[in-house]
Order: C-alpha cells, then sequence, then structure tokens
C-alpha cells in the first residue's frame, strides 16, 4: 500500500484528516482518508506510491498544525510472526529511497499504544543491528525508518526524511517536569519553545537579560520557564502568583485585564495563556506584534468543541491579515503539542 501516516491527539483525527486533505488536494496529489475516532493517527491512502513521496517532500511538517509526526508508508505487514518479527520486518519493508540512519519504533498515542512499548523496547537493538545503525549517532539528513506497531503483531513501515520530520519518536518530546515549577502548564511553554525554535535561535532570542511579559501569568508556570533563562518577566493576571518566583527579583507581579495591559516600553517577548475565545487572543497577539510592543510572542488558543480547525484557520488568516496590512515581514507557526489539550499553541516573530 501507499500513503502516509500522521500521527496526532487521540480525538483530533478529523482536524487531522481535514488538514492532509486539504494539502493534498492544493498540490495535485489524489487520495482518500482513513480516519477512526480516537485511535490517534490518520492514514492518507495515494493511488500512488510516488503521490506520498512527494507530499511527503514538498509539504514543510512545520506547516502542519495536528499532525505530531508522519512518514511515506511502504508497507502494512500483518500476522507479524511473534517468535521472530525482525526478519519479517526487515523482510516486509518495501522499497526505501536509500539506507535509514535512524530508527523509530512507535505507536499510536492511545492507552492500547502504551501497552506496545516495551515491545519497541526490545525490539530496538536487534533492528538497529538489522539495519547497522549507530544509535549513539543522531543524523541531521538522510532518511529515518518507522514502524508504527498496531498490536503485537501488526504494523505500518515507512520512512521520513529527518529534516521534515518530528526529532521525537510520534512527535513527543520527553520533558520531565520540572522540579519547583509551580504548574503543569509549565512544560507548553518548555515544548513549544523547543518545537518552534531550532538550537540556535534558541541561544539567540532567548538570553539572559532580555524582557517578557506573561498575560495570564498564574500561578506561574510560564513565568518560570523564561525566569529559568534568566529573563524578566511582567507576570499580568489578578489571580496570585508563586510567592517563590516573586522571590527570584525578576518577577513583577502586575494585577491587571491582560486584554488592556500595555507594556511602557517594548520588550522581547509576550507569551499569553488566558482562557478565552481564541480569535480575541489572536488579535490580541498580532496587535502586540504590530504595534512594536514584543518582537516573538508564543500564545494558546483554546479550541472550541466543534469546526476546531476552521477555527485555528481563522485565527491565523486573522493574524496574517493584520501584519500583511501593516507591511511587516513575520515568521508565523502553529501546532498542537503534545502538552496542549483542547488547544493548540503559535508563534509569532517579526522578521528585520
Ligand atoms: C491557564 S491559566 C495560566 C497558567 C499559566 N500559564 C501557568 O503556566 O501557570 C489562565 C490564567 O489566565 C488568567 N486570566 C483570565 N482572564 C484574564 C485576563 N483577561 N487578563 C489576565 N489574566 C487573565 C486567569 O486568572 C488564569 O490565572
Amino acid at each position: 500500500m501507499a500513503g502516509l501516516l500522521l500521527y496526532c491527539r487521540g480525538g483530533f483525527e478529523s482536524e487531522c484528516a481535514a488538514e492532509i486533505q486539504g494539502h493534498a488536494a492544493r498540490l495535485g496529489v489524489a487520495g482518500f482518508v482513513k480516519a477512526k475516532a480516537d485511535t490517534g493517527f490518520v492514514v492518507l491512502e495515494t493511488y500512488e506510491a510516488e503521490a506520498a513521496a512527494r507530499l511527503h517532500d514538498v509539504l514543510p511538517f512545520a506547516e502542519l498544525i495536528f499532525v505530531r509526526q508522519w512518514f511515506v508508508i511502504t508497507a502494512w505487514l500483518s500476522g507479524l510472526p511473534v517468535t521472530d518479527r525482525v526478519t519479517a520486518l526487515v523482510a516486509g519493508a518495501g522499497v526505501l529511497p536509500e539506507a535509514p540512519r535512524a530508527i523509530f519504533l512507535e505507536t499510536p498515542d492511545t492507552n492500547e499504544g502504551k501497552e506496545l512499548s516495551g515491545l519497541c523496547r526490545a525490539l530496538r537493538k536487534p533492528l538497529d543491528s538489522a539495519y547497522r545503525i549507530n544509535a549513539e549517532v543522531i543524523p541531521s539528513a538522510g532518511i529515518r525508518l518507522h514502524i508504527c506497531f498496531l498490536s503485537g503483531t501488526s504494523a505500518y513501515v515507512g520512512y521520513a526524511a529527518v529534516r521534515n520530520s518530528a526529532a521525537w519518536p510520534m512527535g513527543i518530546p520527553r520533558l520531565k517536569s520540572p522540579h519547583g515549577a509551580p504548574s503543569r502548564s509549565t512544560l507548553k511553554l518548555d515544548e513549544a519553545l523547543l518545537e518552534f525554535l531550532g538550537p540556535a535561535e534558541r541561544e539567540a532570542f532567548l538570553r539572559p537579560g532580555m524582557r517578557a511579559v506573561d498575560l495570564g501569568a498564574a500561578p506561574g508556570g510560564w513565568t518560570w520557564q523564561l525566569v529559568r533563562r534568566h529573563i524578566r518577566v511582567i507576570a499580568v493576571d489578578n489571580a496570585a502568583m508563586d510567592d517563590r518566583l516573586l522571590e527570584s527579583g525578576l518577577v513583577e507581579h502586575v494585577r491587571a485585564d491582560g486584554f488592556r495591559y500595555r507594556p511602557k516600553e517594548a520588550v522581547d517577548w509576550m507569551v499569553c495563556d488566558i482562557v478565552e475565545q481564541p480569535i480575541r487572543v489572536a488579535e490580541l497577539a498580532a496587535a502586540w506584534v504590530t504595534e512594536g510592543w514584543c518582537r516573538h510572542t508564543v500564545f494558546n488558543l483554546k479550541l472550541p468543541m466543534k469546526k476546531r480547525y476552521q477555527e485555528v484557520q481563522r485565527c491565523l488568516a486573522q493574524v496574517r491579515e493584520k501584519l500583511d496590512d501593516a507591511g511587516l515581514r513575520y515568521h508565523l507557526t502553529c501546532k498542537q503539542l503534545f502538552h496542549d489539550r483542547e488547544e493548540v499553541t503559535v508563534y509569532l516573530r517579526r522578521e528585520g
């Protein structure tokens, strides 16, 4: 079979399907989507293998919002012998465009998928040695072999370009809940900075001494991520901030409405995690960048129950329109991160 396998958050299969279908149609790739609710993945089947490979080649992974990870399918294998899965996987892997430089053993992010994680661990070394892969070397180019187990005896096999896919199996970075952070949502901003910025950008854009505003900051999980990087933060929220954060000397707590608050001087970053209508948050963030109140912003859009894909599109279109009207150059990217629930995270940077 030929196509693409796309991992998403369980419950967001129809958004993921709508998204890939839209791109396939736009790029003239014929195919159909198979999506089942709460399975954590979607398959775009294409009539020709070449079409799936082309779509993976020309569509930037960073532009996909509801897709955590993806790969070109080269084989669907069922009835894998439990006594020797490795030989069957290697023999049945289909045609890869080149020798893989790494292997990701994956499952959908569901409870059933988690039960297969032991199997993935057990097959890791034998598969690495079958493909002569040195797991110590993390490739920056070439292709990676992906095996997605749906059960102990069935799997999709395929490949992804290292340069155009997530750097983590299933698109899930392993972030430890940091000791001392006041809330678990701290991991959302940590993941966002990892997802949206490359190593050199993180170094250039998150320097000690920079200044930030955190709108809807309490109790301080996002502020904590900035303070950890020695960035000074104005935390705007009517609710209480974590005492230890305030004692850091890097945080000023302002009790105010985040939609009305304006900085006295421009800052480097504005981050916003206010639970509000997404279009209002998008409008606010676009205003901060357009007015020059900040250069970078990370904001979270809490999605409604229905028409979630359309709502994200509407918000991003509004941001683009505002910046285009102002004649600004910018970088805009949006993803449903692993730590996002019924929400997506957006990064916007003013260029020049
Ligand atoms: C999801 S919580 C933020 C969690 C925070 N990012 C963290 O990591 O700890 C949303 C916060 O937004 C605040 N909030 C809601 N509406 C607001 C507004 N109009 N202005 C400022 N803060 C607001 C709430 O008081 C709440 O503390």
